[in-house]
């Protein structure tokens, strides 16, 4: 039986990670979360069933959450999840995830969580990014990703251990973190594109929650969709227009910040995760 790798990825790291995992696991599939979100019936297919995904306000996107409850898993004898971060602690991420598996009659076999670069300027080592401290995160990645491939392999517990000092504050700091950025701008969407939008619509294409319509040549933040704050829309915009309402959270992004994507991982990537594939299988 195949391993299936399913991903979530808003500026292209954890595809990245994806795709380096699948180069080293022969007769995996990489499949989009987003992809599938509307299905009816998801089944696995795989007998080992991994989970790629950034990590949210120290766990992981709501959305991540909400498809997995949908997913039938009665082939998977071998779960891990892989998530990918910046640097902040996120062990409740792992409960939840061994919670929610447990009413599934399944458990959470291995796991880690692998640093990656961003532009959130709050985490300095990340930041400016050049070329050179993007090898050294590559490095350390493909360094961990051989040894955790080798568990995969093995059908082996693993379980990163990781800060738990957010255990008690974590449920609480994740809620507040989504409320502001939902309601962040007095209630408004916080995205905005200024006046440099050239209405090239890259933002609509990248949008994981399709909340990103353009109309009149100019993007909208739909009010009736949920944002999966993934920031594919601010960080692909080639005209850096795209911007965020300045709030205690949300300034942090500002254009001084830069925009940050994986630099092997292309819009057309991103994009792609939205589309519906008959069998939800992403090749490359
Ligand atoms: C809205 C938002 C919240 C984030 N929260 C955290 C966090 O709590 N801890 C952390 O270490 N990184 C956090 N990050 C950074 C991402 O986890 C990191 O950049 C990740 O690798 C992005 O993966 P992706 O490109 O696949 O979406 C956050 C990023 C965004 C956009």
């Amino acid at each position: 039986m195949t391993t299936e790798i399913y991903y979530l990825s808003g500026t292209g790291n954890s595809l990245h990670v994806a795709k380096e995992l699948k180069k080293r696991i022969p007769d995996s599939d990489l499949i989009p979360l987003v992809g599938i979100k509307n299905k009816k019936g998801i089944k696995t297919e795989g007998e080992v069933v991994g989970f790629v995904f950034p990590v949210h306000f120290m766990t992981a996107p709501k959305v991540v959450f909400s498809i997995l409850e949908k997913i039938d898993m009665a082939t998977a004898n071998y779960i891990f999840v892989i998530a990918t971060r910046c640097g902040t602690p996120c062990g409740v991420m792992y409960r939840q995830f061994e919670k929610l598996l447990q009413r599934k009659g399944k458990c959470l076999a291995s796991y880690i969580t692998v640093n990656m670069a961003n532009n959130d300027p709050k985490f300095k080592n990340w930041k400016p990014c050049s070329r050179e401290k993007l090898n050294e995160i590559d490095a350390a990645l493909q360094k961990k990703l051989d040894i955790f491939m080798d568990v995969i392999q093995n059908r082996e517990q693993y379980r990163e251990t990781d800060h738990e000092i957010t255990f008690p504050v974590n449920p609480v700091f994740e809620r507040l973190g989504i409320l502001v950025i939902t309601l962040a701008g007095d209630g408004k969407e916080c995205f905005y594109a200024d006046s440099s939008c050239s209405g090239c619509g890259s933002c609509e294409k990248v949008c994981l929650s399709s909340k990103v319509r353009m109309v009149d040549g100019r993007p909208e933040w739909q009010k009736n969709k949920n944002c999966y704050s993934c920031y594919a829309c601010l960080n692909f915009c080639p005209e850096r227009a795209i911007q965020l309402k300045s709030t205690p959270l949300t300034k942090l992004y500002t254009d001084q910040n830069g925009r940050y994507h994986h630099p092997d991982i292309s819009l057309n990537e991103i994009a792609l995760q939205k589309l519906e594939l008959e069998h939800g299988k992403v090749e490359g």
